[in-house]
């Protein structure tokens, strides 16, 4: 029978998961399609079961409803548990359906090699913070540093993980030519947000690559900043990306073009983009 996936989420229209794996099945000639559902904010359960009546082989779940679809499926994988909240549902051959959460080692992807030698900065300490600590702990990265505005948040990601320390911002600005690796998670450069920055760069380690996992505009104010300093910078393209070719290969057993998609959405989203 003919395989079908989807995305849930509210809103779901701007979502750019239909286009990529729309676009993966074709390449790798698999007879699957990939669909956006809209759910309604108290209709998830429903939404859920519907979802696993109609044999839905997969499907990836975005905001808001990552931490609130737990307790609806059959098993939740460790690592996506510890997180508190799953991006992609698998269903396995005895048709349970099981959470994973991809978005923090698609993101540790999109930066390429590193070393888990390197001393890392995450700026933030909300939901897509505690993804990517979670996974570069998973990764047997020690050297984690979690600033926020809001210190006692950072702290109880850092008790929770337990390795790493917490920080102010100003700490981190302070000790900025410390860290290789310096993410930018804050809310502070989407679309509708000012060009506020959580912290100066001044301070940057030559040689240090600086991402920020929002991805529209393809260049924030904090990577437009970064890139006076002659860094590498990063944007959440790759982060989108790379959560979505994780989730493809757990669905289908294999791994879909990653660096062809980037390039591909960076001319749907209408840029000339590239990470340096
Ligand atoms: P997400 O799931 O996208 O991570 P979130 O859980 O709402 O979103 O977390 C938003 C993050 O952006 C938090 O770390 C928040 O800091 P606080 O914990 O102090 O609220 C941070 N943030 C939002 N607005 C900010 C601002 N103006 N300056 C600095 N940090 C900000």
């Amino acid at each position: 029978m003919k395989k079908w996936f989807a995305v849930i989420g509210n809103p779901i229209s701007h979502s750019l998961s239909p286009t990529m794996h729309e676009t993966w099945l074709k390449q790798l000639n698999l007879d699957a399609s990939y669909i956006p559902i809209h759910v309604e904010l108290d209709h998830l359960e429903q939404a859920v079961e519907s979802l696993k009546l109609l044999g839905c082989n997969g499907w990836n779940i975005t905001v808001p409803f990552k931490e609130a679809i737990i307790p609806f499926l059959d098993a939740v994988d460790d690592s996506a548990r510890g997180i508190g909240a799953v991006n992609t549902v698998v269903k396995t051959k005895d048709n349970k359906y099981v959470g994973y959460n991809t978005d923090g080692l698609g993101f540790i992807e999109s930066l390429g090699t590193i070393l888990p030698e390197h001393n890392i900065l995450l700026l933030g300490a909300g939901g897509a913070a505690r993804g990517i600590a979670h996974a570069f702990k998973s990764l047997g990265f020690i050297q984690l540093t979690i600033a926020n505005r809001t210190l006692a948040k950072a702290t109880t990601l850092v008790d929770e993980l337990k390795i790493g320390q917490a920080v102010t911002l100003k700490d981190a600005e302070n000790t900025l030519n410390e860290f290789d690796i310096v993410v930018q998670t804050t809310s502070l450069g989407m679309k509708s947000n000012d060009a506020s920055l959580p912290i100066q760069l001044n301070r940057l380690k030559e040689n240090a690559i600086v991402a920020d996992i929002v991805y529209n505009p393809l260049v924030t104010p904090f990577l437009e900043e970064a890139r006076k300093y002659n860094v590498r910078t990063i944007n959440g393209l790759g982060m989108l990306v790379h959560q979505g070719a994780l989730a493809f290969s757990y669905w289908n057993g294999m791994k879909p073009d990653t660096d062809g998609m980037i390039q591909q959405l960076v001319e749907q989203i209408g840029g000339n983009y590239v990470n340096r």
